[in-house]
This record gives structure tokens, sequence and C-alpha cells, in this order.
């Protein structure tokens, strides 16, 4: 059962997986993956992510979409894939990846409420500017945060204070969306009221940070705001 956030300014929504369809890039080449396309998108979003995490441990930050690159290759290695023409469609096809359809809509409905609305991502601001431009998210949202400026990925506290710093805004009065549980664990930890958009049914991280709520999709987010 949902109950009110209360107090919220802004609603912040990470972006791979939340509102925009990471699998869509592989499933889009499912004519040339055949049965394949499923289990590369898991293993290319599973090392794209490890690459984050391990990088930024390593003080070896390069921007997500070099990260998205080298997870690719490693994807494609280890189904046995040599094409250079598909690497580069599915490259090219995660820079325009679907949005949920619900994304727009919600969108919307929080602007004409008055709430501020942002994205906040690993992404560097070339993916996350084509990304919403695809998607005709553009103009639903009132900033678009990116890592890249600290060079640090998720789930480090200094991601999740840009947020506070950019929108002027308390982090308890931040409304943060994520599908990523992980991600999830990290926002709440820090302060934001989260709400996990569980779409995939997957059980909670055993993490530090729980969310406030639980939503099956980004429409379920109206009725907690
Ligand atoms: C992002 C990744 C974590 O958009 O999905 O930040």
């Amino acid at each position: 059962m949902s109950q009110k956030l209360e107090n919220i300014q802004a609603c912040v929504f990470d972006a791979y997986g939340t509102l925009f369809d990471v699998n869509a890039a592989a499933a889009h080449c499912a004519d040339e993956l055949g049965d394949n396309w499923q289990i590369l998108a898991e293993i290319w979003r599973g090392k794209q992510l490890s690459y984050t995490w391990l990088r930024t441990l390593m003080d070896e930050y390069v921007d997500f979409e070099a990260v998205t690159a080298d997870a690719l290759d490693y994807a494609m290695a280890s189904l046995g894939i040599e094409d250079d023409g598909l690497r580069a469609r599915l490259l090219a096809l995660y820079l325009e990846l679907d949005a949920y359809p619900e994304a727009a809509g919600v969108l919307g409905e929080l602007q004409a409420k008055g709430l501020k609305t942002a994205i906040l991502s690993n992404g560097n601001p070339r993916m996350l500017e084509a990304a919403t431009n695809h998607a005709g998210l553009a103009n639903k949202l009132d900033a678009v945060i990116s890592v890249d400026a600290i060079r640090i990925y998720k789930p480090s506290s200094a991601v999740y204070q840009m947020a506070v710093d950019q929108l002027s805004c308390p982090a308890q009065s931040i409304c943060f969306m994520s599908s990523n549980a992980w991600d999830v664990a990290g926002a709440a930890n820090f302060g934001f009221q989260v709400l996990w958009v569980n779409r995939f049914g997957q059980p909670a991280e055993q993490l530090p940070g729980k969310p406030a709520g639980e939503i099956t999709d980004l429409s379920g987010l109206l009725s907690w705001i």
C-alpha cells in the first residue's frame, strides 16, 4: 500500500534501466543475434556496472560511453561474436535507447504539479543528451546531472550530493527513483526519499539504505507524491 512522501520538492531519476530500457539496443539487433540477444544484453549490462565500480576503486575513470564499449567487447567475446558492424550498430543504438512508455507522461505530470524534475546518472553528457532528445524527454527535465563532472560513479555519496547542490534542495526533499536496487540502497543511505522501481520483481539488496517504497513502473510514483 502506498503512503505519501512528505515535503518533496524535486523528483530525480536514474537514467539507464529506470527511464531508458537498457535491453533495447540488443533487442533491436535480435535479427542478427537471434536467441543470444538477451544473454548478450545481460552480460553487457552486468559488466558495464561492475566496470564502473572497479574503475572507481582503481581511480581509473573513463566516461560511461567508454565503459559501455568495453563492456560490450567483453560480452561479445564471451559469446564468441566477432562482428565490427554489429558492435557499431549496438553502440549507436545505445545512444537512442527506447524510453519506457510511461516516462514522458509521468515527467509531464510532475512538472504540472510544480515539482522539479531531473536525471542523475552515470551517463556522460553526450549520451544523456542523445537519449533524452531521442525519447522526447529533454523539455520535461529541469536538469540532467552527470557524474562525468566529478569522475566518480554511483553509488558514491559524492554523486548523490550533486543533485542536492544543483537543484538547491535538501536531500530529504528529493524523491529519487531507480530500478537498480544497489542505486536505491546508495541513494537511501545518502538521505534521499527513495522509491524502488522494481520492474523485474527482484529481491531487495542486503545493503545499507532502504527505500521508502516500491513501485513496479514509474506511473506508480504519482500516488506517492
Ligand atoms: C545510471 C545507471 C546506474 O543511469 O543506470 O546512472
